[in-house]
């Protein structure tokens, strides 16, 4: 019995939660590395980490380096419904962190998670959508002077906490790891346009090719999504409210209309658009019987569940992750994952090798932070780009990918002025 509090739904699926546990560090080569290092110098001595991320596989490796970095270090999650049960369990007796997270929990039992982990008193936090943050601004304002900084991993957090700075009231400086080119390039792109495929699948055993599948947001997440959908044979509409992403996605080769004209021929919709009511009520009246609708954005804002409801008769679960809705003029709409993060909730989140480059931002950042809080203000800051490429040359490592280095000659071309045609 572990001699720290904790709240997981069954220590008995630790085994199981380790044995993955310990099949996806073979695909976390940055990781690994990290690892040895942090086991080996300790960086992290002295801090005390509040984290509320999805608890997965990956999540919990990362836990166990920042831990063997010398880092003390509770977890809770970051969504109601993306705990991997058997992982928190082997977080708590195999690695003994703290970690209060149960797949499925009600959304008093989520804050109160995350009001556990402030009772661990951080002295720095780790977000995925910046709950953590929030929360600490919001109610637990005693622990501010302690924390020396936080870091954040997805765009919809980093968009909260500009929102937090411009208002000046961010109390402590934060590391976008979001930015960094080895996090949004790479997790946005490939792992939520591998996983949102995967989710919807698994949920529903679509046959993609042929489908029209309409992705509202065309970020780096919209462009993964549209690429994989369109490489499995979707025909794939982008709908987007900012001009110049639109038109990148005519240019990469996509339909691109407004909502409301995809809503009459759209199969599949996906919404990644960061923002509220991507599929709102009119698009609800104006789907086709049949539609599938997906949420892999942050929040279940994007599709307005409320709205959905309003225009139903009657609604009943079909499938574990498939909610059929009857309208009063009887077509059938089905919602997949509650309008949740369709990756997390019906598959496992974005793939171990992408996690690798994701989570290797932040446990560098803790690093950071540690060694350059007193040079911080109240911000939010960039990732060094030295680390970032550290990043990348660590994965070419260990994808045996090797690049050139410029020649002396070629760097002192680059950086001249005075040599032209
Ligand atoms: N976000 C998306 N996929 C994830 C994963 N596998 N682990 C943690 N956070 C994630």
């Amino acid at each position: 019995m572990a001699e720290f509090k904790y709240d997981v739904k069954d220590l008995k699926l630790a085994s199981e939660g380790l044995r993955r546990i310990e099949w996806s560090q073979k695909e976390m080569p940055v990781l690994n590395k990290i690892h040895e290092r942090f086991i080996k110098n300790k960086p992290l001595t002295g801090m005390k980490i509040g984290a509320c991320l999805h608890v997965t596989t990956e999540t919990a490796y990362l836990a166990k380096i920042l831990k063997d970095g010398g880092a003390d270090i509770a977890m809770c999650a970051s969504n109601p419904l993306s705990t991997q049960d058997d992982v928190a369990a082997a977080m708590v007796s195999e690695y003994e962190i703290p970690t209060f997270s149960i797949r499925g929990e009600d959304n008093d039992t989520y804050y109160d998670h995350l009001s556990k982990v402030c009772d661990f008193e951080p002295n720095m936090t780790m977000d995925d959508g910046a709950d953590m943050v929030a929360m600490i601004h919001q109610e637990r304002n005693e622990l501010i002077d302690n924390i020396l900084g936080g870091s954040e991993e997805t765009t919809t957090g980093i968009i909260r906490l500009r929102s937090l700075a411009s208002q000046n009231k961010l109390k402590y400086p934060v590391i976008d790891v979001n930015d960094a080119d080895t996090k949004h390039l790479f997790d946005n792109r490939y792992g939520t346009g591998q996983s949102t495929l995967d989710g919807i699948t698994r949920a529903t055993n679509i046959l993609w090719a042929g489908k029209t599948v309409v992705v509202a947001g065309y970020g780096w997440c919209g462009k993964g999504i549209a690429k994989r959908a369109s490489g499995m044979g979707s025909h794939v509409i982008v709908t987007e409210v900012d001009s110049v992403k639109a038109l990148e996605a005519v240019m990469d080769g996509y339909r691109v209309m407004k909502m409301a004209d995809a809503a009459k021929v759209g199969e599949v919709f996906i919404t990644v658009t960061g923002g509220m009511n991507a599929i709102g009520r009119e698009v609800i009246k104006n789907l086709k019987s049949g539609a599938i609708i997906a949420n892999s954005g942050h929040f279940n804002v994007e599709i307005d569940i409320d709205a959905l409801e309003d225009e139903s008769d009657s609604s009943k679960d079909i499938l574990n992750f498939v909610k059929q809705y009857t309208l009063y003029d009887g077509r059938q709409i089905f919602l997949l994952g509650e309008g949740r993060l369709i990756n997390l909730t019906a598959a496992e989140g974005h793939p171990s090798g992408v996690m690798d480059l994701s989570f290797a931002g932040q446990a560098l950042a803790a690093e950071y932070i540690k060694n350059n809080n007193m040079n911080l203000n109240n911000a939010v800051h960039s990732l060094p780009v030295e680390i970032d490429k550290e990043i990348a040359l660590l994965k070419l490592q260990g994808m045996d990918v090797g690049i050139d280095i410029l020649t002396e000659e070629q760097e002192k071309y680059l950086s001249s002025w005075d040599i032209g045609t």
